[in-house]
């Protein structure tokens, strides 16, 4: 099966359709509350944080790419940017620990299982651990794009005066040079991505309940 049968930007937004509201109502609850904002964003920057350890520790070898330490200084920059915001609006400075994050087991969870998912049916894979990163970096960059153009709507409709603009551009590139490289090997089957998609999806739904949970708890904790 060619490349050309991989699912692209445009499918994953329509399978991904029945969530976008749910993230949208959850993310205005999020925005409307300075804390709970300040928490979140400190939690994006965890997971960016998260991302660019993964990149480092995995593909650090003798044919590390140009893109490789493109991608890697640019998820570690977004790491510092989430986590600026977060102490802008908290006024305070924040760990990662629980008190200062939003169901941060939940964000480790969504992408170790991922990783390990994407793994072990790669395991047989030449370069396993190039192919692993390729894919579950293609697949969270979608993620990472669909939310992050909700998440803008959201801050836009608060008022709230923080652009995701050259964020998003950058997740953008990521996503366009992961398609590009991937369209190199002759391991890509259609198959194989809708497997992972479907158990990033299952794994997203998850964080996304959890968030939504917190977000409940913290709601009536403010009452
Ligand atoms: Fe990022
Ligand atoms: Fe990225």
């Amino acid at each position: 099966m060619s490349f050309q049968t991989h699912p692209t930007y445009l499918d994953f937004e329509t399978a991904n359709q029945g969530y976008a509201s749910r993230l949208e109502t959850c993310l205005d609850a999020i925005c409307a509350d300075t804390k709970t904002h300040a928490r979140f964003l400190n939690t994006l920057s965890m997971m960016e944080h998260m991302g660019s350890r993964r990149i480092m520790l995995t593909q650090s070898n003798a044919e590390t790419s140009q893109d490789t330490l493109k991608h890697m200084a640019e998820e570690a920059r977004h790491a510092f940017f989430f986590k600026r915001q977060a102490e802008k609006f908290s006024g305070f400075e924040m760990d990662y620990g629980a008190d200062n994050t939003i169901a941060p087991s939940f964000a480790r969870m969504y992408f170790k299982r991922l990783e390990s998912y994407i793994a072990q049916d790669l395991a047989d894979a030449d370069n396993p651990l190039l192919v692993t990163y390729l894919y579950m970096s293609m697949i969270i960059e979608f993620r990472a794009v669909w939310a992050f153009v909700v998440y803008q709507k959201c801050l836009d409709r608060a008022d709230i005066r923080l652009s995701l603009k050259s964020l998003l551009a950058e997740e953008q590139g990521h996503l366009d040079d992961m398609e590009r490289t991937l369209a190199k090997t002759s391991i890509g089957t259609s198959e194989r991505i809708n497997k992972f998609l479907a158990k990033e999806q299952d794994l997203f739904v998850k964080l996304l309940t959890a968030l939504e949970s917190a977000v409940d708890a913290d709601a009536l904790a403010a009452e």
